[in-house]
Order: structure tokens, then sequence, then C-alpha cells
């Protein structure tokens, strides 16, 4: 997502320590750069990892195009960088828009391009700000790869788009509240159905699985949390029912065909006028969260005193969870999930052990935050999906949460934040397991573990079980702070990290690698030139391995960063190809101005990719000034970006692409 306020601050503020001095007395900084950390723990994995030669700083792969040759595993003719508002795909590949923000679910209303559908009307409209997204096969437990549910999240809005005359910011006196509940409405997850017909995908319309999952759409609160002082309000006294998702970043799965909205920076949505209300602890958690904001990110507050701590102050408590949503069931109410943790949750990656027991990885994306992981009691039961769904005693209801420590040797431990270890006591705030997780950062800072540059999506190799996790970027980690695991400071590029656990998924010790250090050997800085082999790239933020095990991998250069200074020789943001075998890294597709690309995810047979362009017509750093504007306005939507419309009274939109392979082959093959 963009930058904004709440991003910039960090509040993390525990004495938790990087391993910076003991590195020191080990590894040298230089070493570190040249990813020897990476050769040191190379027997692990068996891999070549590195770009970087031993002895000097020569890198011996350069390019801002494909200069490695084709590697069996990425088949694909690379593409260069690009800056224009178009999209762009390899030689042999078509790439065409399916659903834009706006779209019907079903059979309803059709988008208004000078956006002026009422809010009633966009509770059944694709909504805005298209983020993480899985292809769910139908008939259900089928691998069919020409039918199935495409379900996304619509992480936030720009309300200079969605509404003809702006939102809060652009004209207090005119945000009436249908515009709140407009807003609200393009928030949440899309369910449509998808089919290939005459081998072109189209939407199912009408469909009976088709729906919108909202901000303004009930759901339960299972898992300890549940029914805890935490999450009482007025409107909810025994804190079991919760109205709305939100800030649906990237997703997760289950193995009985649930999907799992990860609900990320909720803090920012929530004012805290007057405090008189709100307990001392409930102002640490607040502080800890940053949801004690003086104003709400939309004005929200404005129409509904929920969203106003002055009023009720526990209702930030009930965000930053997991959400579990049954997409073959457009019945089905929503479960947020406590037993996860709450935090700004960008994904739910699954893992499963060989008992069937569930793993979801889940990172939380803000500087100097940390990894997790949960591990179910139970076991799946393969012949009864409703059993593993239950609320108050699902499968996601019942286990162990951990946070992860990096250890500066390459080995790591997942420490259990379970109420009653170790510094999780009553006496230090943690009376309860619902203490442990409504406070889940604060349990994390409790027992040690290691603060990371901003976990984005995190990937699970489907052969080997090892797990890829994207750190974005920190430009305020500072060179004292630098650990084995987060070895730049500052870190403007971002680096893919990666582990093995030692034993099957539910181990509680692990062994770690930098799979790669971005960023481009030609700057001059030697702190931005990464090791990467192949095509450059900044700032990864989506990873999801297919199949065949390429490593996919979408970058999210900020709004204000793109074509500018350092980011500008990466040009718009783009995904990437990797070999895993061989660390190499080809370009696939670049965005139109303004995006970031986001949500990848394949058919069964790997034939057909989806992917997200969210935010497209964010001006971009580099175009700011020439521009006029940091971003699009009511009177101009138009001012940097009109994808994929390009009509003349339209407006940038957001939309899911689907690419294909031209000789029907596996996309990157
Ligand atoms: Fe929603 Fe961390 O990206
Ligand atoms: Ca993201
Ligand atoms: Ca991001």
């Amino acid at each position: 997502m963009k930058n904004h306020e709440n991003d910039e601050r960090i509040n993390n503020d525990s004495s938790n320590r990087n391993f910076s001095d003991i590195l020191e007395a080990r590894l040298s900084r230089r070493q570190i750069l040249q990813g020897s950390l990476s050769a040191a723990t190379l027997s692990m994995f068996g891999l070549a990892l590195t770009g970087c030669d031993d002895d000097d700083n020569t890198v011996t792969t350069t390019s801002t195009n494909n200069a490695v040759a084709a590697a069996a595993l990425l088949g694909f003719t690379a593409i260069p960088v690009s800056s224009d508002d178009a999209h762009h795909v390899p030689e042999g590949y078509t790439a065409k828009v399916l659903y834009s923000w706006g779209d019907p679910v079903s059979d309803g209303p059709a988008f208004n391009m000078d956006a002026s559908n009422p809010a009633n009307e966009q509770l059944v409209q694709a909504g805005m700000h298209h983020d993480g997204m899985y292809f769910f096969p139908l008939p259900y437990g089928s691998d069919s790869s020409d039918h199935g549910l495409l379900v996304m999240n619509h992480e936030y809005v720009d309300p200079n788009l969605l509404h003809t005359t702006g939102g809060y910011d652009a004209d207090p006196n005119g945000y009436i509240k249908d515009k709140a509940d407009k807003e609200m409405a393009a928030h949440g997850v899309s369910v449509i159905e998808i089919r290939k017909n005459n081998g072109e995908w189209e939407i199912v319309r009408p469909s009976s699985y088709a729906r919108r999952v909202t901000m303004l759409t009930a759901m339960d609160i299972s898992g300890p949390a549940r029914s805890s002082r935490w999450m009482q309000t007025s409107a909810d006294p025994f804190g079991v029912q919760v109205i709305g998702t939100m800030n649906n970043c990237a997703y997760g799965r289950t193995p009985w065909g649930t999907y799992l909205a990860c609900e990320e920076n909720f803090q920012s949505y929530f004012a805290v006028t007057d405090d008189t209300n709100l307990s001392d602890e409930q102002k640490q958690i607040n502080e800890r969260y940053g949801s004690d904001n003086d104003n709400g990110w939309f004005g929200w507050e404005v129409h509904d005193p929920r969203f106003d701590g002055a009023n009720e102050p526990n209702e930030p408590n009930r965000f930053g969870w997991i959400v579990e949503i049954d997409p073959f069931n457009p019945n089905h109410k929503p479960v947020k999930r406590t037993a996860l943790g709450r935090f700004r949750h960008e994904c739910a990656a699954l893992s499963v052990t060989d008992d069937d027991r569930v793993v979801l990885y889940s990172g939380d994306d803000a500087r100097f935050e940390y990894i997790y992981k949960f591990v179910s009691n139970r076991a799946y039961d393969r012949n009864n999906r409703d059993a593993n769904m239950i609320v108050g005693n699902g499968i996601l209801d019942d286990g162990k949460l951990y946070v992860a420590k990096f250890n500066e040797d390459g080995s790591g431990e997942w420490i259990l934040l379970e109420q009653g270890q170790p510094n999780l006591t009553a006496a230090n705030g943690f009376a309860t397991q619902a203490d442990v997780l409504v406070k889940t950062r604060m349990a994390a800072d409790a027992v040690g573990a290691t603060k990371m540059d901003r976990p984005e999506w995190i990937a699970v190799h489907p052969d080997t079980k090892q797990v890829y996790a994207t750190l974005t970027n920190n430009t305020k980690r500072t060179e004292d702070q630098v650990d084995a695991a987060n070895p730049r400071g500052p870190n403007p590029m971002g680096s893919i990290i990666r582990w093995k656990e030692n034993g099957d998924a539910d181990a509680t010790t692990f062994s770690w690698d930098i799979y790669m250090l971005a960023g481009n050997p030609d700057d001059a800085d030697p702190n931005n030139q990464g090791n990467i082999k192949g095509d450059i790239f900044s700032s990864p933020d989506g990873i999801w391995i297919d199949k065949d095990g390429r490593v996919w991998i979408q970058t999210d250069m900020s709004g204000s960063s793109q074509l500018k200074g350092i980011y500008e020789p990466f040009g718009n943001n783009q995904m990437l190809a990797s070999d895993p075998a061989t660390g190499e890294v080809k370009r696939f597709f670049v965005g139109p101005i303004g995006q970031e690309v986001t949500g990848v995810i394949t058919t069964p047979d790997g034939k057909t990719m989806f992917i997200n362009i969210q935010h497209p017509g964010d001006v971009p750093g580099g175009l700011r000034d020439s521009l006029g504007a940091s971003k699009p306005t009511p009177e101009n939507p138009r001012i940097a970006s009109n994808w994929p419309d390009f009509n003349e009274n339209g407006r940038p939109r957001s939309s899911t692409i689907v690419i294909t392979k031209d000789d029907g082959g596996v996309i990157g093959s």
C-alpha cells in the first residue's frame, strides 16, 4: 500500500536488540554486503545464492535488463524496465484486463466512469485497490483450470478517485454519509466466478457464488480473544461480533478451501479525539499499534462514532486480525480468528505438517516488526470441511503462536507466545491468552524477537517447504542497527530472506539465509547495490512460488519514491521470476504509472496467471514537480494515469489482469 503518515512512524521502541555487536565481531560489514553471509549458510540449502564475488566488490552480473542465460525453469525472454502508462509482458504472452474497480461482481449495476455510483451500488461492485488473491477451482475439490472462484482483497481507497468530488480531505463540508459508506463498501473482499469460454476468461454473470465482504459486513469473533474484555463495545457488549474488515492486504488459504483476508494497516482508520475514557493499558496498546491518531484516515469518525476512541476505546482491538471466509458458501458469515494474533498482518502463508496440522506464516508489515508462525493443535478433517470452520472450535482457533528470532549464525528459533511462558505473565500484563493475542506486538517485544525490515508476503515452496519472505525496505534502520538478517542500514532496496524448518513445519528451530539483497549494481552507494543475479528490482513485496518452483517477485516502490533518485533506474513497479536453484532473476511484467504489482496466482495447470494492479495513477515522485500534484485530484483524476480504460471521462482503476502464453504453455516456461 502507499506510504502515509502512520507508515512513517516507528511504533516499536522495545529494547529488543539486533545482533550488531556480535555481528561486528564475527562478520565485517563488507562481508555481509557482498553476500558472504549467504555463502556461510549455503550448505543448509545446497544452492548458489549470490551474484557477488567473495574476494572483492565486483558484481558478476549487472544489467537493467536480462543478462542471464535462459535457465530451464525461466524460459521467457525478459523485458526491460519501462515507465510509460501501459502494462508489458514478454513476447509470446498476452495480458488482458478481467476485473476492475467498479465492475459488477454479478449482474449488478455497471461502473460509471465519473465514479458517481452511490454506496449501495459499490456494495455489489469490485472494491478499490486490488491486492492478495487466490483461485479456487470449481467444482470444490477439483483441480479445474477453466472454471473457478477468484477471491481477492481490496486494500484501501483513494477518495479522490472513488468519489466524483473527492472525500473528506478534498471537501469536509461535502462529506455526506453516503461517501463514508461508499468508502467502506469499496474495502474488503471480492468473490467472483470466472470461467474460460472459447479460450477466453470471463466473469460469470449472474453467479450464485459472487459476493462482496466489506467494512459493512457482520462477522464473528472466534478464538481465545472472543468475548474478552478487549472486544466488548456498546454495540457488541459480549465481544462476539464485529462489523467489517478493512485494509485487507495479502491473503492466505486453508486446505479446506477457505480464504484468509489479512487486516494490515487498521490503525490508520481510528481517531482518538479525547482519551479520557481510555485505560492506561489501552493507551499503551494504541501507542504500540499506532491507533492513537488525531484523525482517522478517511474521516469515518464523522459519521460513525465507533471510529473515535473517545466513544469506543475497544473498537481498534477488533481489527488487526485474520478473517476466514468460505467462498463456496455465499451465506457464510466471515470469522475473525484471534488465535493467529493481532498485528499489521500482511499475509498468512500456508504450510501443512505431515500429520495434517495447519501452519500459517505471517509478517507484521512495519519497520522493525516481526515474523510469526501459527501451528494448529489439531489435524484438519479432510472429509468434513465444516468441522474445520466451527466458530469457537475451528482448526484456526486452537493452536500455538510463535514469533521468529533470527540468530547471527544462520540458526533461528520460534519463540512461543503463550500466557505463562517467561515474560508473558500477569505481572507483565499478560494475565490471559486474550491479553497475549490482543497485544501480540508487546508479547513479541517481551520475548526478544528479531526486528525486521518490514516483512511483507511469505511463500512456501510446494516441494521443499522452504519459506521465502520479502523484507520490502527500511530507510530508518541505521548502520549501528544492522544484524545478520537485516544487514543493511539504511535499507532502501529490501531483501528476500529464506528459512528451512529443522524438521516438519511445526519445528521450533530453523536455519535461514538471505536469498537475495535487492538493489542496483550501478548505484554509487555500495549499500544500495545488492547482489541480484540478473534483472534488477527494488522493494520486493508480493512473493509466490508456483507448482514448478518459480519464485515470483512483485515490487512496491512507494508512490513518492518511484521514478526518482535511486529508484529511477527501476522504472515502474513490476513482477519478476527467479530460479531458486541458481538465484537468477528475469523481469516478466511491468505495470503502468504509479501502481504496484500484487496478487499473483495461477490456475492449477499453471497455464493462466492472475495478477493485480493496485493504485494506478498515484503520482510517482519523479513526476510530481512536472505534474504539479502529489496525487490525482477530483478535478483531474487522470493527471498521472488513465489506465486501463483510457476513457476521456474516466479515471485509473485497480484491475485484475489475466496472463496467458500464446502457445498454451505454462506461464514462465
Ligand atoms: Fe499492504 Fe504491506 O502491503
Ligand atoms: Ca503488500
Ligand atoms: Ca508494500
